[in-house]
């Protein structure tokens, strides 16, 4: 949730954390800061809100030193302001964090009676003033940062300064990830790769209880128990090029409009389209024949694309799906079969209810698989199976690209379990491939909507609620839909089968109730107009999304209608999400919501 930067440099270091730190923004904007040592003085900047507040601050107040750690903050302890931005200080020591101390207020009380003053209210400070007390206890700066992380439980990923060694960063972690980058007689440390690829690409990620010595030439691993461990050093693939708006008003509208290429670009690395053939590549492939079942564990908008996965596993290959969202599937201790997959779906990769949810399955020795966005990431590490999204860098706290690239993946491996299971036959193998290989037109030609989408959004804006509504694998996509307006407009939102409607929902509507109805005409279109009568009947106020058969057919008056075209069905989910981003992104620029970092949010969750 928050983004942490350290440099063990050869130049002025404030500079280099805070470009860092701008890498960093998406993981938390609350507030931020940067500590640096010189001539054994520990110093620092700090500012609420927006990275831009801490840059003004520097300008006016610059901070030498070449060593130095940084932070932007997404507040779990502790109200966004600056009192409580890291770095936290102890007389000598200074700390960044992201995660959660657990068992921060047992230790400081135990601090506070030793004496120590505390001077913010998050749990990190603890992990200061515990170090501090190590050093006067009389223990050697490692030894007094070692011994403080072994008293710390929870998440965490940290990186200690010490007023008295300025070629000397302690890190740590435990949960959140942490990267160390190699340079040239310099030393990084970075919350992900991307944050250090303008100094390096040559990295090693930290894992679970690992904590590391970090010097300007040279880098020592550890586990907890104090011995030396060896983790490999790689090359990063984190793009050296800040991501930027191009000429997009902000990053949510440019990831709309990059996904007929990267469903393309994703859709490819399975499918083979000249011999229109599924083809998993060897390192990732699963033998869908020996399973009996298929577990799948995500959050948020993940989640809904599982959601939408398991009626194409049930529907093309006959394998049973469990899917739960990860922070109840971690704690429901669900008996699992032998021969089950469990696959985590997760963009960024971090997410800790997702990542618990592993561990969970990893114990019950099932095969773990992902779907992740980042292939570095800590879910993809520990995974037998990666199924990548190449959606690119998603910036954009709203998942867009990342959501419709999910979908493209879980259509391509239902089809394959299809295959290795008997159910599909080689011809209607080739169709379906067809049928995906048009995704990226389809999605490309309803970019075209958006115009009158934004215009539809006024029907939407500063509304207090509003219902989605959906059937079948559009019915995962109402819950898109209203988690895209909840979290970009603030407008309660909700979606709902449609035929669960009248089953209680339905003494919701009245004349100021906007109804978002998604229906591309199908087998069960009928079903649905008949819901939307009923809603119609009680004032409320449609739109619906739908082809033009299901347009014609609909035989209603006064309701807008987004016209899609009509489509082969595998492919309606993926690109029927479009509307439902760009009637959520217009909606919220409309009411003037910071789109692209929607308050209270982050763009990875990884505490609980
Ligand atoms: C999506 O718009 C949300 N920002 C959020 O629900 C997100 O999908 C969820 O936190 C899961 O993140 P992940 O895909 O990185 O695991």
């Amino acid at each position: 949730m928050c983004g942490i930067v350290g440099i063990v440099g050869t130049r002025p270091v404030a500079p280099l954390i805070v470009d860092a730190l701008k890498r960093l923004e998406y993981r938390g904007y609350d507030s931020a800061g940067v500590a640096t040592l010189e001539n054994g003085a520990l110093d620092r900047r700090r500012a609420e809100g927006k990275l831009v507040n801490l840059q003004e601050r520097l300008e006016a107040e610059p901070l030498s030193g070449q060593i130095g750690i940084g932070h932007t903050r997404w507040a779990t302890h502790g109200a966004p302001v600056e009192i409580n931005a890291h770095p936290h200080f102890s007389s000598n020591v200074a700390v960044v964090h992201n995660g959660i101390i657990e068992n921060f207020r047992e230790l400081r009380g135990e601090l506070q009676a030793d004496g120590f003053v505390f001077s913010s209210q998050t749990d990190t400070e603890v992990i200061a003033h515990l170090v501090e007390k190590g050093l006067r206890d009389g223990l050697e700066p490692v030894e007094a940062a070692h011994a403080a992380i072994k008293r710390l439980r929870g998440a965490f990923a940290l990186a200690v300064m010490f007023g008295a060694d300025d070629n000397l960063i302690v890190a740590a972690r435990n949960g959140p990830p942490l990267a160390v980058g190699h340079g040239e007689g310099e030393m990084y440390l970075g919350s992900d790769a991307v944050a250090l690829a303008p100094f390096t690409n040559r990295i090693t990620y930290l894992e679970d209880g690992d904590w590391a010595i970090v010097k300007r030439d040279s880098m020592q691993i550890f586990s907890l128990d104090g011995s030396a461990i060896e983790r490999i050093q790689q090359r990063s693939v984190g793009s050296a090029l800040m991501v930027d708006k191009g000429n997009h008003r902000h990053f949510m509208i440019k990831e709309i409009y990059e996904q007929p290429e990267v469903i393309g670009h994703t859709l490819a690395h399975y499918v083979d389209f000249n011999e229109q053939k599924v083809a998993l590549r060897q390192e990732s492939t699963v033998d869908f024949a020996k399973l009996d079942r298929l577990n799948i564990t995500a959050c948020g908008t993940a989640y809904l694309a599982g959601l939408v996965g398991k009626y194409w596993f049930e529907r093309h290959a006959r394998l049973p799906v469990d899917i739960d969202i990860a922070s109840e599937f971690r704690y429901r201790e669900m008996p699992m079969s032998a021969d089950g997959m469990s696959l985590f779906i997760s963009q960024s990769g971090e997410t800790a209810d997702t990542l618990a949810g592993l561990k969970y399955c990893e114990a019950q020795g099932q095969h773990l698989a992902a779907i992740v966005n980042v292939q570095e990431s800590t879910i993809a590490r520990s995974c037998k199976s990666v199924f990548p999204t190449l959606a690119g860098p998603e910036i954009g706290v709203a998942s867009t690209k990342a959501f419709t690239c999910q979908l493209s993946v879980l259509a391509a491996l239902a089809v394959a379990a299809g295959v290795q299971r008997g159910h599909i036959d080689s011809e209607r193998e080739r169709e379906l491939v067809e049928q995906l290989s048009e995704a990226p037109r389809y999605t490309n030609d309803v970019l075209k909507l958006e115009g009158e989408i934004a215009t539809m959004a006024h029907g939407l804006a500063n509304k207090p609620n509003v219902i989605y509504l959906g059937r079948d694998t559009n019915f995962p996509l109402a819950l898109e839909g209203a988690l895209k307006l909840k979290e970009l407009s603030y407008i309660h939102a909700e979606g709902y089968a449609a035929g669960e409607l009248k089953h209680g929902p339905i003494a919701l509507i009245d004349e100021e109730m906007p109804i978002v109805t998604i229906a591309p005409h199908d087998n069960i279109f009928e079903k649905t107009v008949s819901n939307m009568q009923e809603v119609a009947a009680r004032g409320g106020k449609i739109i619906l999304i739908t082809d033009e058969r299901g347009a014609e057919e609909a035989g209603m008056d006064d309701i807008k209608t987004i016209v899609m075209p009509k489509m082969p069905e595998i492919i309606t989910p993926i690109v029927y999400a479009l509307p439902i981003q760009m009637l959520a992104y217009h909606t919220a620029v409309q009411m003037g919501t910071d789109v692209d970092q929607p308050r209270n949010l982050a763009k990875s969750v990884t505490v609980e």
